[in-house]
Formats: structure tokens, sequence, C-alpha cells
């Protein structure tokens, strides 16, 4: 590109014209010049008392699933016999998915500006999924773990229906998805049952 044409291009001119613009000329007011920025966060618009009770379903769902978690985790450790490697695989599967599930949980509990629980005694305080033996059949194991399931679907319908009364969607679509994946696993794990 020669000289003349690299100062007539469109690109020229345009920095020409930002370089002779002042800091903070021609630039439309905005709320964030009104000192917004200064003040607090603006909160989500939800409640005091609604925020408490859609943390309060998911911080239920949250022990419940990490106890689960973690008994996934000792079933596919300690699972023996002649389905280990399908069982071995399936159980890393879906502490796999669980993992993530719970991720989403307690990052959903941020985002209304509260604490998950994170520690594992307040998990199995407020847990109605007890911890799992080591000692187990494989039978017995997927026997517990569709037990846990029946637990988790029953708090997790629970926190749709306290999110659907607040008008959360967010929480409510976020738990439907983990829902349809639980349905899933416990169709699957009856069939194993029924082999
Ligand atoms: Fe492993």
């Amino acid at each position: 590109m020669s000289v003349e044409c690299f100062l007539n291009s469109d690109i020229t001119k345009t920095l020409l014209i930002m370089a002779n613009v002042k800091h903070g000329e021609n630039i439309p007011q905005t709320q964030l010049d009104t000192g917004m920025a200064k003040r607090k966060p603006v909160k989500l618009g939800w409640t005091t008392e609604e925020v408490d009770k859609i943390t309060h379903a998911l911080n239920s769902v949250l022990a419940n699933y990490s106890v689960h978690f973690q008994k996934l985790r000792n079933f596919h450790w300690n699972v023996k016999g002649s389905d280990f490697f399908d069982l071995h695989m399936e159980f890393e599967s879906q502490y796999k998915e669980a993992l993530e599930n719970i991720d989403e949980i307690a990052e959903r509990i941020r985002v209304f500006g509260e604490t998950p629980l994170s520690n594992m005694q307040e998990y199995l305080r407020h847990s109605e999924i007890k911890e799992g033996s080591s000692q187990l059949g494989s039978d017995l194991m997927i026997r517990e773990l569709l037990n846990d399931y029946r637990v988790l679907l029953q708090y997790m319908s629970a926190a749709i229906e306290i999110a659907g009364e607040q008008y959360d969607a967010g929480t409510e679509n976020m738990i439907k998805g983990f829902v349809r994946k639980i349905e899933k696993h416990h169709w699957m794990l009856s069939a194993f049952l029924a082999k």
C-alpha cells in the first residue's frame, strides 16, 4: 500500500479522529457516571425471604448430592466380583457427573450471595442420604444407589417447586436437567439388577 493510499484509508481516518477526542468527551452520560459504581452492587430481584427459601432448598440438594458423590467413589474403588469392570466404569462416570452438578448447585447459591454448605460435617448433618459401607456386594451397592436416587429426586422436586414459586427459572431449569439424568441412571441400574 502506498503512503497516499494509507493516509486515505478508513482505518487511518478513524485513528486520527480518536486521537483528537479528549478523554471523556463525546461519551454519553450513563448511570455509571452518576456514582452508581461506588454504591453497593445491584442485587438480583428476589427478597431476602425468597432467597432464603431458594438457597435452603439448594443446600439440601447439595448436602445429599455430596454424600451420594462420595458413596459413588467408595463403590468405584471397592466394588468386587464378576461385574467389576462394568460397575467400576459406571460408578466413575456417575461420580464425574455428580461432581459437575454439585459445582453448579454451589455456584448457583453464590449467585444469590449466599454461602453453600462446603464441608463434610455440614453435608452429613444436613443429608438424608447416609454414607455407604465399603464392604457391600455389587447388588447391595446398586440397591443403595437406587435408594439415593429416590431421595435425591425428592429433594430436587422440592427445589424445583420452591424455585417455581419464586419465579426463579434459572434454578428450576438447572435442577430439571439433573432430574432427567438421575431418572435415567435409576432405569439403567434397575435394569442391571433385573439381570
Ligand atoms: Fe478410578
